[in-house]
């Protein structure tokens, strides 16, 4: 028992004392600020809002930037000036002017000003947009994703802002939903994996240089799974899957140091996320150990009264957030919040320790980012912009997250690559229309204006007729997603006679948020017909997907010669295709996600083990063909008995055995064999991206103990029992055995530790 006790005890301080930063130079000089500070200052500081409020005629005002800078104190500003993304030197005017009024008030404390940049710098003009994360993940390449964010960084920074709302750390577990796209994805350990690699990108050259922003993870927590499907609405989920899937990738995030998190809008089990105390108190600030802002998400402090009724007015609503640890609200377009919350402090409701909690908490993320040394863009930062390395990644991103998934045999050859000289006939809604390869956050929220999208970015029509010369290549277009016309499947059906091919260009045009809503999961009835009508021409059909979720394509998969899915593949994304289609290089994505071929049959590929009869996707997690083709080896092991302080190492050869060139994306997968909580189908345990040379064999090796096979029990416990494991690496097999040193110290420690990591 006293040992007991004294592990406890341990543990508890392991975590707390880790966790606890020594009183640096920055905590200093934010007491003495905040020592400075007024009530209506303090609550200044907790209130964002957004640009268009200091705007009158489609202009930011002096007159509005000082009454709210300097009469109201606030704190932190975000969003656009125009319809339309503005140039850099547009946005470090409209800073500067920001910080000069920030900086003439008492305290001079500069503006923290947010931005989307989701993927790329979405609000300025000629900006590099990568593909959405659901592509990125597809790439399975980290080295690259690191890299992008490093653009990225480079493209907001310039700007002279600070904070990006970014990366998203949702796991996509209902396909429905909207912003599935934002999300790398259904896998906790993937999401995990590339939305740190991103956080490391934006943050880990130091905060205060200019090669660094402020991370933002979002959103706090389970939005991603809606029970009815639409954004923002309540999700249900187990203690089980709570810790299971949906938490990791943020304790992961938090350990990486991501210094800001905004907020789910939607609820828990009943509770919205924003007034839940034990989720961003007890679990965020105290048991994860989490140091910097919390912020809400748009309008959610109203939407608490508004939508989800949990409060009468918005006063309550504002008492409930605060109280539960929302340091900033996001209000965004009134001073409400900030009313309130002077009456609440002044009246005791909530407590000015709450109050400096979060202010401390604001001013030190200002602090970090230099702001106090130079709020305005650093001399040179403009330089930063416009690389054209950036385009290069932007095309290299798009080129490894494309997804080969049918490749049929005609006259005993792949159909793709095309063969060379071929006429092609492009054609489908999504042909020549730049809006479906960039998805939300481009250019616009909703993305979807094609006058704001840069001139140098191709359509899917003009990439394939660069490629192909034009005089290869007819069009027959389509113009709506959702609507066909007769004369348009005339015109597809007549020039269809002169084409060896047809490239089918199917998918969704862009949508944001709520705008993305469906209430069927298939592909509209209207791409159905068109991929029907052009299989009776006769001509091979590739269907090309560009779309930000698994649309169920069942009905035409049969009869399609070749599919090609490109996600949301950004401005490189139509060259990555035509290069793919016409060979000139090899498809290496790997589907992020389960591709279901039946909207009623949404199992995911970690389900337990007892749905196993029932995953019949279209295509599997982990699917993606190749041009070439690789053989594995017999797995190799150094031991097959691993102990609770052992490392397992596991080997595996792949031969490049086909005739070209190609990178692969490499899935580790383990199966525990039996556990007292029905175990998973599988789990991916680790991923590599390896470039194999025709003819060449590459070993790739993974790195596994007792830690990485570990699940959630009955008792919230993080337990790894003994047992029968089981690896696969491609269509290769091999078995071993976890036995806990029983008795041992080790051992005992181990099952302690591991329960207090549950979190
Ligand atoms: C979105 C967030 C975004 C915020 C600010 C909200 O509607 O949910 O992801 O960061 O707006 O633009």
């Amino acid at each position: 028992m006293k040992f007991f006790i004294l592990l406890t005890l341990a543990v508890t301080c392991f975590y707390s004392c880790a966790k606890q930063n020594t009183f640096d130079e920055g905590d200093k000089f934010v007491a003495d600020l905040l020592g400075k500070m007024t009530i209506e200052e303090k609550v200044g500081q907790m209130t964002q809002l957004t640009l268009s409020v200091f705007m009158k005629e489609g202009k930011v005002q002096d007159s509005l930037l000082e009454k709210y800078i300097v009469n109201y104190g606030i704190g932190s500003m975000l969003n656009v000036m125009g319809p339309g993304p503005s140039s850099v030197s547009e946005w470090q005017t409209l800073i500067k002017r920001i910080q000069d009024v920030a900086l003439s008030a008492p305290n001079k404390i500069p503006v923290l000003y947010g931005i989307d940049a989701i993927h790329g710098a979405t609000y300025t003009k000629n900006s590099v947009l990568f593909p959405h994360n659901i592509g990125i993940a597809a790439s399975r390449n980290i080295d690259l994703t690191y890299q992008s964010a490093k653009a990225t960084v480079a493209e907001v920074r310039s700007a002279g802002i600070r904070w990006n709302f970014d990366p998203v750390f949702g796991v996509a577990r209902e396909p429905l939903w909207s912003r599935f796209e934002e999300t790398f994805g259904e896998d906790s350990y993937l999401v995990g994996e590339f939305g740190t690699a991103v956080i490391r990108g934006y943050e880990d050259e130091g905060l205060k240089n200019k090669t660094a922003v402020a991370s933002c993870i979002k959103h706090y927590l389970g939005y991603s799974m809606p029970a009815i499907g639409k954004d923002r609405t309540p999700a249900y989920i187990s203690d089980i899957m709570f810790h299971e899937i949906f938490l990791p990738p943020f304790k992961k995030a938090i350990e990486t140091g991501a210094k800001t998190v905004m907020v789910n809008s939607g609820s828990i089990n009943g509770v919205p996320v924003h007034a839940s105390k034990k989720l961003l108190t007890g679990l965020l600030k105290e048991k994860l150990g989490f140091k910097g802002l919390v912020v809400t998400d748009w309008e959610d402090i109203l939407f608490l009264y508004r939508e989800h009724k949990v409060a009468h007015n918005n006063r309550e609503a504002v008492k409930i957030a605060v109280n539960a640890g929302i340091d900033m609200s996001m209000v965004p377009e009134d001073v409400s919040f900030y009313t309130d919350l002077v009456d609440l402090v002044k009246s005791g409701e909530v407590s000015m320790e709450r109050i400096n909690d979060a202010v401390t908490r604001i001013l030190k993320v200002k602090y970090d980012v230099g702001l106090f040394d130079n709020a305005y863009a650093e001399e040179g930062a403009a330089d930063m912009f416009g690389k054209p390395k950036f385009d290069s990644l932007a095309y290299t991103l798009a080129l490894e997250s494309i997804t080969l998934l049918k490749n049929d045999t005609l006259k005993s050859k792949p159909v793709l690559p095309i063969k060379s000289n071929a006429n092609v006939l492009v054609t489908g809604p999504a042909a020549n229309i730049l809006n479906t390869l960039h998805g939300s956050w481009s250019y616009t929220w909703q993305g979807e204006k094609e006058n704001l999208y840069p001139e140098r970015i191709l359509t899917i029509k003009e990439a394939i007729q660069d490629k192909l010369g034009a005089k290869n290549v007819q069009f027959a277009p389509v113009k709506s997603f959702m609507k066909t016309t007769p004369a348009e499947i005339k015109t597809m059906q007549r020039k269809a006679a002169q084409a060896d091919y047809l490239i089918l260009c199917l998918g969704e045009k862009s949508y944001a948020e709520g705008h993305g809503n469906i209430d069927e999961l298939d592909l509209p009835q209207s791409q159905i017909a068109i991929a029907k009508a052009a299989y009776k021409t006769g001509k091979p059909v590739i269907v090309v997907l560009t779309q930000g979720r698994p649309l169920i394509v069942r009905e035409i998969v049969d009869q399609a010669a070749g599919i090609v899915l490109a996600y949301r593949p950004g401005n490189r994304g139509a060259d990555a295709i035509a290069d793919i289609l016409s060979g000139s290089e090899s498809p290496s994505g790997k589907l992020p996600f389960t591709y279901h071929k039946h909207s009623g049959n949404i199992v995911m590929y970690d389900a337990p083990k007892r749905c196993e009869k029932h995953y019949r996707p279209q295509w599997p997690f982990g699917f993606g063909l190749s041009y070439t083709q690789f053989e594995y080896d017999d797995i190799k092991l150094n031991t097959t008995e691993l102990s609770t302080t052992g490392t397992l190492e596991i080997k595996v050869e792949i031969t490049n055995i086909g005739n070209r060139d190609s990178k692969l994306g490499v899935d580790l997968f383990i199966s525990d064999e039996v556990a007292r909580i029905i175990p998973p189908m599988k789990k991916l345990r680790g991923f590599q991206k390896v470039f194999i040379k025709s003819g060449e064999t590459k070993t790739v090796e993974f790195s596994i103990t007792k830690d990485d096979l570990a699940f959630v029990n009955d008792d919230l416990q993080r337990v790894t029992e003994e047992g029968k494991f089981i690896i696969m690496l491609g269509d290769k097999q091999a078995e071993f055995y976890y036995f806990p040193d029983k008795n041992s110290e080790e051992n005992a420690m181990f099952k302690e530790t591991d329960t207090d990591k549950i979190i």
